[in-house]
């Protein structure tokens, strides 16, 4: 295949094998038709970005059905307020602010600009997520983002003072033309800010539910650097943020704008001294996979053989990845708990373990939870005090501590 980025033949270095669609939460009746790709990452060493060969079409993803609402985690409601502070107060200066925000989903962060009566637009294709941000005072576009809806949205609103994003730049194959877009979107003086699940949070804990259908790319600086940097961007700061197992902020602006902060040449040599740009730290990486594939189906296999009841915590998108390569289906986990209700009452993706409510899990707790909304550990374990004290145990396919 060619990198998507700079059009180097690339090798993928393993498969995880064939995948339904993540957020694909189905009913019986659609089994027959259930949807399914090979899933395999793949490196590039010319541009050191990383990301899978084959990609579903996005419209099987996103759509008026879209599963994912951000405003389900009450920690991420304050991340996203958190965020929309922090740039507010660092880099949006002078009157008439425009900001926009690619994949806004609900509306989350926009929210906060909102609220201060800052001009921004929200472009979101998923109808149904657009939909709820509009209920929240959000101005919403239901539209896929790329440099054509730059040049509309600088048409009728004029530039852009910050072109914002969260968790959905890795999901866009021609990221080329979004960092076109971000070239025609922005002012002179304008700043991309974005962040996404991070590639030297992924290597280290072999988090590699992070590789969904979805996540196209996982970024490193590195990476994000050589991407930019034909469309006249450069990296101008990079903050290390906890939310989805370890993500990254990544903030660029044109070529000589702005002043660079020490974190960027910090960063940068912390990813060589982790060599994520060496071909064999992904060698590695696939032997890593391959021993917590292991472990965690001799964990389950055990709960089984001890006639101990297993359920899922959390119907995650990067629980499909899990569940499919490892192969692990109702005979070892008997349902799985989500919050959101359109996830309930349907099965995962692939393996077809049924999805239940919080109720669910509530009414009649299991022997182990098997966590696999991890990334929100801190917000779920102070809820679940109850469950750990009755002897309820808590087991999670990452095998490194968090
Ligand atoms: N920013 C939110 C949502 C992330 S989910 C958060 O961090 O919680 C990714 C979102 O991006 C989805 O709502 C999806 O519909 C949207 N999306 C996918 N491709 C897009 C594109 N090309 N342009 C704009 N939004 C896109
Ligand atoms: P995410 O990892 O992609 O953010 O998805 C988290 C999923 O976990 C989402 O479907 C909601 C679910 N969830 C719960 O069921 N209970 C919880 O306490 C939390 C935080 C999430
Ligand atoms: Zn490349």
């Amino acid at each position: 295949m060619k990198c998507r980025i700079c059009h180097t033949e690339i090798q993928s270095f393993m498969s995880f094998g064939k995948m339904p669609i993540a957020n694909g939460f189905l009913n019986e009746d659609e089994y027959e038709n259930e949807y399914f790709f090979e899933l395999k990452p793949a490196f590039c060493k010319e541009c050191f970005t990383f990301q899978i060969e084959e990609q579903p079409d996005p419209e099987q993803m996103f759509h008026e059905n879209y599963a994912f609402f951000s405003r389900t985690s009450r920690f991420m409601q304050q991340h996203f307020k958190a965020y929309a502070d922090w740039v507010r107060k660092h880099h949006l200066q002078g009157d008439d602010l425009f900001v926009v925000e690619i994949g806004s989903n609900d509306g989350i962060m926009l929210e906060h600009f909102a609220n201060h009566g800052i001009r921004h637009l929200g472009v979101e294709p998923s109808a149904n997520v657009a939909k709820e941000a509009r209920k929240h005072g959000v101005n919403t576009m239901v539209r896929f983002f790329g440099s054509e809806t730059a040049d509309e949205i600088v048409a009728e609103y004029g530039q852009a003072n910050a072109l914002l994003a969260a968790n959905v730049m890795c999901h866009i194959p021609d990221l080329n033309g979004i960092a076109k877009g971000a070239e025609h979107l922005l002012k002179k003086d304008g700043v991309l800010i974005f962040e996404d699940p991070y590639l030297g949070s992924m290597i280290e804990k072999v988090s590699y539910d992070q590789i969904y259908d979805e996540h196209v790319f996982i970024f490193s600086a590195l990476s994000v650097a050589n991407i930019f940097a034909p469309y006249g961007f450069e990296l101008i700061d990079l903050l290390p943020q906890k939310t989805h197992g370890g993500s990254m902020r990544y903030v660029l602006s044109r070529r000589g704008e702005r002043s660079i902060s020490s974190a960027v040449l910090k960063i940068v040599a912390a990813e060589k001294k982790a060599g994520l740009e060496l071909p064999k730290t992904y060698e590695r990486f696939r032997e890593n996979c391959a021993a917590s594939k292991e472990r965690l189906v001799r964990l389950l296999t055990k709960e089984k053989e001890a006639g101990r009841r297993v359920v899922g915590y959390g119907a995650t998108s990067k629980s499909t990845t899990i569940l499919n390569y490892c192969d692990i289906g109702p005979e070892l986990i008997e349902f799985i708990s989500d919050t959101t209700p359109i996830k309930q009452g349907k099965y995962s993706p692939g393996m077809h373990i049924p999805v239940k409510s919080y109720a669910a899990f509530m009414e009649d707790y299991p022997d182990t939870a098997l966590l696999f909304a991890w990334n929100h550990q801190k917000e779920i374990m102070e809820k679940e005090d109850a469950f750990g004290a009755q002897g309820g145990q808590w087991m999670m396919h990452l095998s490194k501590k968090l």
